[in-house]
């Protein structure tokens, strides 16, 4: 991400928990005790211009993102207990290429191009299961590979002198975990690694324990916006008054001008709020403020104490962390102006096997947060493309929307700029 600093600020602004509202602030802020002092949070000192509007959903516009910006990162693609075992696959769709991931015999995740290297069929046809006898087989004329991308047997082929089997593995793509999320990058040269990509996020959410947590419910919808009004969606809580009465109720901070940690004291430096505000009594963001599952064992006191922190990895990964559970989005562009995005509930595996788990207790929070961004980019997608709408303002508060379309300004000029968390 473009490290724009704010106009006014010396230091990058940080978004901390609040700020998300309903999953919308972009950055997350490391625990009040882990930090020297408080969040460093810096409104924007005059409006900044927004993308320009026919970038929302011009079809040439959205061919060069893809290429520059999906093509170029690392990109959340599912996760890793979805291939619990050697021979367990996926198919996952990233903006129009069919790539498999495999478990493979020594327990390594890869990811291939799901094309046959004969004569192109795609390889598996079924969105995910289990690979018999270990082996990948086209269902064209039956050429087969071994779970490492190689060969294994290209059955009635007439033999030549020129057959080379080396030269005919599958695709292969590159591909890497983290926090329990499968990672793949379509780049081409030169490839930041991804821990290089996700900047503070290991170290600052490690307590969370991303990688030991399961699915405990996952939604999967189809959005009529473009994936940058999802992502400056989740990068605001400007919005949160009007549109999330009911999470302003859990977090009446939200309700202060859709953002906090802004104000000054009369010399003019930052006051300090560690934390949002909270409706008193709120452990996470379930509908009573409520836990009914212990917290993540890996936290930390301030961790536990705090309700509830946002974090975000453009271009498609969005976290909602909570002492108890997290609430993750995955987006993914389907073309100009539409996205599909998966929502996953995840939880310690303990707490989804207790007698009486109340799964609904942790659900209903977010899917009402959810489908109302969803609702409200829908309805922004169908604004931006009017004719002589061209670009947006952000306001002081949208300081992170501002970090973000600098970002995607910044990647499409040059695709090396660094992939950050906002
Ligand atoms: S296209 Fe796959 S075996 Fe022919
Ligand atoms: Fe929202």
């Amino acid at each position: 991400m473009a490290n724009r600093t704010p106009s006014r600020g010396t230091r990058l602004a940080r978004k901390g928990p609040a700020a998300a509202a309903a999953g919308q602030p972009a950055v997350a802020r490391a625990p009040a005790a882990t930090q020297s002092r408080g969040p460093i949070r810096e409104p924007l000192g005059r409006l900044a211009q927004g993308l320009p509007g026919h970038w929302y959903h011009d079809a040439d516009h959205h061919r060069r993102e893809v290429d520059r910006i999906w093509f170029g990162s690392w990109i959340a693609v599912a996760r890793a207990d979805e291939l619990a075992a050697p021979g367990d696959y996926r198919v996952v769709d990233l903006a129009g290429q069919s790539l498999l991931l495999v478990r493979d015999d020594a327990g390594t995740v890869r990811a291939y191009h799901n094309t046959c290297r004969h004569r192109g069929s795609i390889l598996c046809t079924e969105a995910s299961g289990r690979l018999r006898g270990g082996r990948i087989t086209c269902p064209y004329h039956a050429w087969s590979y071994r779970l490492d991308g190689r060969l294994q047997s290209t059955p009635r082929r007439m033999p030549t002198p020129d057959f080379d089997a080396d030269r005919l593995g599958l695709l292969a793509v590159r591909a890497d975990l983290w926090g329990g999320f499968v990672f793949v990058n379509l780049g081409t040269g030169t490839v930041a690694p991804l821990r290089e990509s996700l900047g503070w996020m290991p170290e600052r959410l490690a307590g969370y324990g991303l990688e030991g947590l399961v699915v405990g419910h996952r939604l999967e919808v189809e959005v009529a916006a473009d994936w940058k009004l999802v992502c400056e969606n989740f990068c605001e809580c400007f919005h949160c008054p009007p549109v999330h009465p009911e999470l302003c109720r859990l977090v009446p901070a939200y309700r202060e001008g859709g953002a906090w940690g802004l104000r000054r004291g009369r010399d003019a430096a930052p006051r300090i709020e560690p934390t949002p505000q909270f409706r008193p009594g709120t452990e996470t963001l379930t509908p009573d403020g409520r836990s009914r599952v212990p917290p993540f064992r890996g936290l930390g006191e301030a961790e536990r104490r705090l309700p509830y922190q946002p974090a975000l990895l453009p271009p498609n990964l969005f976290l909602n962390l909570h002492p108890d559970y997290v609430n993750a989005h995955l987006v993914f562009p389907v073309g100009p102006g539409r996205v599909r995005i998966v929502y996953d509930w995840l939880f310690e595996p303990e707490a989804v096997s207790r007698p009486g788990f109340d799964l609904e207790h942790y659900l209903s929070v977010w899917r009402v947060t959810n489908a109302q961004d969803a609702r409200n980019c829908e309805w922004q997608q169908r604004g931006v493309t009017a004719r002589g709408f061209s670009h947006g303002v952000y306001v002081p508060q949208e300081f992170d929307c501002h970090r973000f379309a600098q970002w995607v300004r910044a990647k499409l000029r040059r695709p090396s700029t660094r992939q950050r968390p906002l």
